[in-house]
């Protein structure tokens, strides 16, 4: 049975809507009629809009949630909009509507949420609420899921470690299939896009600092300057990257000088750069060992970095695992992967809610 779903994203700074088509029952293939991953849903991207706000907080160094909240507010409908234009759907089309509900800035999921409640008010749509997190944690098999019966999902996938790094997460989750999931580590101060864009302000390049710093890395030596690993060594699976920052800033604070050589900067980029891929890419690998995973995948705004995503494939390619990186243009917040998250939810057997069941949740765990 086809069901069409829209998906609403605004947890943070970016204003989205997709919507998706999806057979909840595909025949079952052979693998599935045998129990491995039984509930698969067949996804179809019909549209996605993603408006940016990126240029409203650049020149305020970060996100102001106040700001992001109007444009969210100014953006939603006609992005809304244009998402069903784009899929040639009205909104009576639909069965499902599915905004992110947490964790974000709580000032921008609620724009999302009431705008998903009133239209869900209005057209006697059910919701589906969707943890952010969830949608990051889908979004490396968007294309497996966009083939016939899961392809590419049935085999020699799960257990599976995922890593997930934005500007507000980092996080291991040990997967036992795609509806069963548990975080095993997070982390304990910063988040890894968090630490990126804070060195990026060191050295007074704009918001989001990520891209900036990753660019400058590029050019420069990875091993000029040994900055520590956090918590490399310890016995468990979370991380700590505020002490690394720190690092960063006290080197810059011994130097002689505050106006830095474009060498010399590149090369404490590429240091940088280097130690958080370390840390991220040893622990992954030590989880995805120790819960005898059969692949890794890799999702979140940093998962756009090309350092991490080359050396996690490496690894994994030389433990026998397969690596399963987010495409590139989901990794940053998008609605897409809400969308694929509320078909996965739907195919779990979630049962949909009325809107006056809904608030948004800045805390949401998974
Ligand atoms: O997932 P995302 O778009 O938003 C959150 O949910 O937080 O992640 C945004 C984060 C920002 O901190 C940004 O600087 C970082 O991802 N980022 C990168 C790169 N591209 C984006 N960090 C390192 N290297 C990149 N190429
Ligand atoms: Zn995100």
């Amino acid at each position: 049975m086809m069901q069409k779903i829209l998906a609403i994203e605004t947890s943070c700074d970016e204003t989205a809507a997709a919507v998706l088509s999806c057979n909840l029952s595909p025949n079952p293939s052979p693998h599935q009629q045998r129990g491995t991953n039984k509930k698969l849903p067949e996804i179809k991207i019909l549209s996605a809009v993603v408006k940016s706000q990126i240029k409203i907080h650049s020149k305020m160094g970060g996100v102001v949630p106040e700001a992001a909240a109007r444009a969210h507010i100014r953006y939603i409908r006609p992005v809304v909009e244009s998402a069903l234009k784009i899929a040639k759907l009205k909104i009576e089309n639909l069965d499902y509507i599915a905004p992110t509900q947490g964790p974000g800035l709580i000032v921008s999921l609620a724009v999302g949420v009431e705008f998903a409640k009133a239209l869900s008010l209005a057209t006697k749509k059910p919701l589906i609420p969707i943890n952010h997190m969830l949608g990051h944690l889908y979004s490396p098999f968007s294309t497996s899921l966009s083939r016939k019966t899961g392809e590419g999902l049935r085999e020699g996938v799960f257990p599976s470690i995922a890593l997930i790094v934005s500007g507000g997460h980092t996080m291991l989750v040990l997967m036992k299939d795609l509806h069963n999931y548990k975080v095993i580590g997070e982390t304990v101060d910063d988040a890894a896009g968090e630490c990126f864009d804070k060195v990026a302000k060191m050295f007074k390049l704009p918001y989001p600092g990520g891209p900036e710093v990753s660019k400058l890395a590029e050019k420069g030596d990875p091993k000029a300057i040994n900055f520590p690993r956090p918590m490399l060594t310890h016995k468990n699976y979370n991380f700590s990257f505020s002490g690394l920052k720190t690092a960063v800033l006290y080197h810059l604070q011994s130097l002689p000088t505050k106006r830095y050589p474009l060498n010399a900067t590149s090369d404490i980029c590429a240091s940088f750069q280097e130690a958080v891929v370390d840390v991220l890419t040893q622990k992954t690998l030590r989880a995805a060992k120790e819960f005898g995973a059969k692949s890794i995948s890799l999702s979140g705004g940093v998962a756009a970095n090309r350092a991490l995503r080359q050396r996690l494939e490496i690894m994994s390619k030389n433990n026998g695992l397969k690596f399963f990186p987010a495409p590139l243009h989901l990794t940053g917040d998008n609605a897409e992967m809400i969308g694929i998250a509320a078909a996965v939810k739907l195919a779990g057997g979630f049962k949909p809610i009325s809107y006056k069941k809904l608030s948004a949740d800045s805390n949401l765990q998974i």
